[in-house]
């Protein structure tokens, strides 16, 4: 596990941008999970500015939604497809047919989300997950309590969550209780993960899920066991974390290791 401290948010946005950059060089077929709420917003601003430059190319990308609420329309203004398309796809030149959804209104919920782990699988993997956290340590909408083996599956919404989303909506019938996301067990099996965090309201969280114990009622925490997972977070969302010299030596030295391991491997 890594953790990248940066001095604001602008930055940690820059960092995962140059991360997925990095990674779309390395494979152009890159298979990408993508997360929504307010974080990764000026990530994916980044991501149009680097498209509109050339420096990245959608059209060999593969997107996978992280979740959707259940109810919603996929053109409803608050679904997370509307989202995404809003804020990046519609802006890129991601194919219509590599974008991946799970859907809010699917016949049969269970059948819609055996098809989108299959669909993951039959892509070859997520090389990439983009993760958020909640204040509540929740990553996609693993709420405190998920299993930390979960698959995609409908889940409960709590009702923090519930009442985070109640201004977006205008009429209350349609505030979402329940969703589809991605579970635990799913965003494990990733091949790597970048969550981003930025402000003080998440340094609590951020502490519990990176030196905290590994443990349902924090999600996050399960990215412990992910072998190649990196929180990027700004410096107030850093502020309660008890290592955090050592993050900013190892980011520091980061360079030398990487050259050291090149050298051992021109070696063998
Ligand atoms: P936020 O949401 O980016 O809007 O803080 C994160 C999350 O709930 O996963």
């Amino acid at each position: 596990m890594e953790v990248i401290i940066k001095k604001d948010y602008d930055d940690v946005c820059a960092e995962a941008a140059g991360i997925i950059q990095e990674a779309w060089r390395r494979e152009n077929a890159l298979v990408l999970g993508f997360a929504t709420g307010a974080t990764p917003l000026g990530l994916y601003r980044k991501l149009i500015e680097l498209y509109n430059q050339g420096g990245i190319d959608f059209a060999s990308i593969r997107a996978f939604n992280l979740d959707e609420y259940v109810g919603l329309e996929e053109s409803h203004p608050q679904s997370f497809a509307c989202y995404m398309d809003h804020h990046l796809f519609s802006q890129v030149n991601i194919l219509r047919e590599n974008i991946f959804r799970l859907s809010g209104r699917p016949a049969d919920i269970e059948a819609h989300c055996r098809s989108y782990e299959r669909k993951i699988k039959d892509s070859g993997g997520i090389d990439l997950q983009i993760l958020g956290i909640g204040k509540n340590g929740h990553i996609a909408f693993n709420e405190p309590g998920s299993s930390l083996s979960s698959r995609t599956r409908l889940k409960i919404l709590t009702p923090e969550t519930v009442e985070a989303n109640r201004p977006f909506f205008q009429d209350e019938s349609e505030v979402p209780r329940f969703c589809l996301t991605m579970g635990i067990g799913t965003i494990l099996e990733t091949r790597s993960v970048i969550l981003l965090a930025s402000g003080k309201e998440k340094a609590e969280i951020i502490a519990r899920a990176v030196e905290g114990p590994v443990t349902a009622s924090v999600p996050a925490s399960a990215l412990q066991l992910h072998p190649s997972a990196r929180f990027i977070v700004d410096e107030a969302a850093a502020a309660a974390l008890a290592r955090k010299d050592y993050y900013l030596w190892a980011f520091e030295n980061r360079d030398r290791a990487r050259d050291l391991l090149k050298v051992v491997r021109l070696k063998t």
